[in-house]
């Protein structure tokens, strides 16, 4: 791994630098890194888009969208121009040979200034139909030449099924090796995720019960207030299962499930990681229904305000059956979770933003109190990755006072009490890639099998595009049908905040 102190200068090249990505994610992060002083030495970012722009028009075009975007704005316009002094505009057109050789007559000049060959980092933020035709042109003009010191960044969607997937694996591979080859998934990028494996391996007093022994069942929900917004023509092809749980879902369970790694090298984890994704159980197409439920919004309110339904959205077929929700349920087929349930649930346009895991541990073996088992809450570990940011401790205790009665309590960890200011997941990530640390990127095997646990899913819901599919309320948290797939086997949804919980303890333990 690279030692950040004698980092060689680095040319990061971002094609597609005029879209959305870039002006919300990925100048605001680089911009952070350089005011944390995390940024190389010797740096420089080149903008690559179709449009024409001087290096002033751009470097205008990214002040106004930090102010917007970043989470520090810009306070110092000193600090910002020499920020935007390492910033060039280069006019591209994927499409088009010269444009590849006017950028390779570039890297060359920079290089010589540099008095090194820099190292390359390329960011892909287009349109998926466009990898191909890039990383043809890195590769015939050998842009990408050097492995130990030139990368590339895909972001997802990495593929839209198994095979195509690997067809894209492969095709990168006649570029690039795989230790080149950043695929992008922001959420491993979040503070709270990558907090899993501190929590989890950092401390000996859960371990011991992070097994099928103690632990009941386990809930991963990341719910969205927002809809499809101007997104809806990607989105139509799209749909929660492709967009959410292929991906960000899949990653978060691989770090609570994953066996303890015996050391931080990339491989290491990430080859338990992928092991997880092995366990998953693969389910047969007759058995889709029974494991899975996929709802859509209707219309319905957020907050008070009315919203429109995903059919009425801009870009959206009226009779559309694309899922923005998704819920169902992983088994694990090894010795640590055999026969515990991981439910997992995602939707747009739910009542709240939140993203968290529930674990739940097992029941009490026998209660001591005259009130039976049923008046005690199990156990829960409850980590919140956004926007709360804490990690809560549930447990019963004796309510004050002169009777033997008990209410549940809670224990928290909040984030903000130890800094109120944490790095975004792309500054994390990006800062890794200048630095060459693969760890919180997908390896191809991961990305396959990934696909591989969706794909008679995916075929099922091509071959019958109303199984399972039902409306529910915008700002509701999901169709009933979700709710029901946990009743089945006794467990529900959890409302992880604590005033709920509260009103549980008010109406069941007081
Ligand atoms: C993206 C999905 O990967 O993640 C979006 O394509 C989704 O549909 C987004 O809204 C959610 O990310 P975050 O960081 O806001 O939770």
């Amino acid at each position: 791994m690279n030692n950040f102190n004698t980092i060689k200068p680095t040319i990061i090249l971002i094609f597609g630098a005029t879209g959305d990505l870039a002006k919300r994610k990925l100048f605001p992060a680089f911009y952070n890194l350089y005011l944390d002083g995390r940024m190389p030495e010797k740096f420089e970012i080149i903008a690559l888009g179709r449009a024409e722009n001087s290096d002033d028009q751009f470097r205008s075009y990214v002040s106004d969208n930090l102010n917007t975007f970043s989470r520090n704005k810009i306070v110092s316009q000193e600090k910002f121009l020499q920020f935007a002094s390492h910033i060039t505009y280069l006019k591209n057109d994927i499409d088009e040979d010269e444009s590849y050789l006017v950028l390779q007559k570039y890297l060359d000049s920079r290089d010589s200034t540099f008095g090194e060959r820099a190292n390359r980092l390329f960011y892909l933020s287009i349109a998926p139909s466009f990898i191909a035709t890039i990383s043809k042109n890195i590769n015939k003009l050998g842009l990408a030449a050097n492995p130990e010191q030139d990368r590339i960044i895909i972001e997802k969607p990495f593929g839209y099924n198994k095979s195509s997937a690997i067809q894209l694996n492969e095709l990168l591979s006649q570029t690039f090796k795989e230790e080149q080859i950043y695929r992008i998934d922001h959420y491993l990028g979040k503070e709270t995720v990558q907090n899993i494996l501190a929590f989890r391996f950092g401390n000996s007093m859960f371990e011991p019960l992070w097994n099928r022994t103690y632990i009941d069942s386990v809930q991963i929900t990341v719910a969205e207030e927002v809809g499809v917004e101007d997104r809806g023509g990607f989105y139509e092809d799209a749909g929660a299962l492709k967009d959410m749980i292929q991906n960000h879902l899949m990653q978060i369970l691989t770090m609570v499930a994953m066996e303890a790694p015996t050391s931080l090298q990339s491989d290491e984890i990430r080859n338990r990681k992928a092991d997880v994704l092995k366990a998953i159980r693969r389910i047969t197409p007759e058995e889709v229904a029974h494991y899975t439920v996929r709802g859509q919004y209707d219309h319905g309110a957020i907050k008070g305000k009315p919203v429109p339904g995903y059919i009425q959205e801009k870009g959206v077929a009226k009779n559309s059956t694309t899922e923005t929700f998704v819920a169902m349920k992983f088994y694990l087929d090894n010795w640590r979770w055999q026969g515990v349930p991981f439910y997992v649930r995602t939707g747009k346009r739910m009542q709240e933003k939140q993203s968290s895991i529930v674990i739940q541990f097992r029941p009490v073996p026998h209660s001591t109190f005259s009130f039976g088992k049923e008046g005690m809450m199990p156990n829960r570990l409850i980590i919140n990755i956004q926007p709360a940011m804490d990690i809560r401790l549930q447990f019963m205790t004796k309510k004050p006072g002169l009777s033997l009665s008990l209410k549940p309590a809670e224990m928290v960890f909040d984030y903000f009490s130890c800094s109120n200011q944490t790095p975004e997941a792309y500054e994390t990530l990006l800062l890794d890639a200048i630095l060459g640390d693969p760890t919180l990127f997908m390896r191809s095997d991961q990305v396959e099998e990934a696909w591989d646990v969706v794909t008679t899913i995916q075929e099922a819901w091509e071959n019958d595009k109303s199984l399972n599919l039902h409306k529910y309320e915008a700002g509701s948290w999901g169709p009933e049908a979700a709710d029901a797939l946990l009743a089945r086997q006794g467990h529900a949804w959890i409302s992880n905040t604590y005033n709920e919980i509260k009103e549980e303890a008010d109406g069941n333990y007081f």
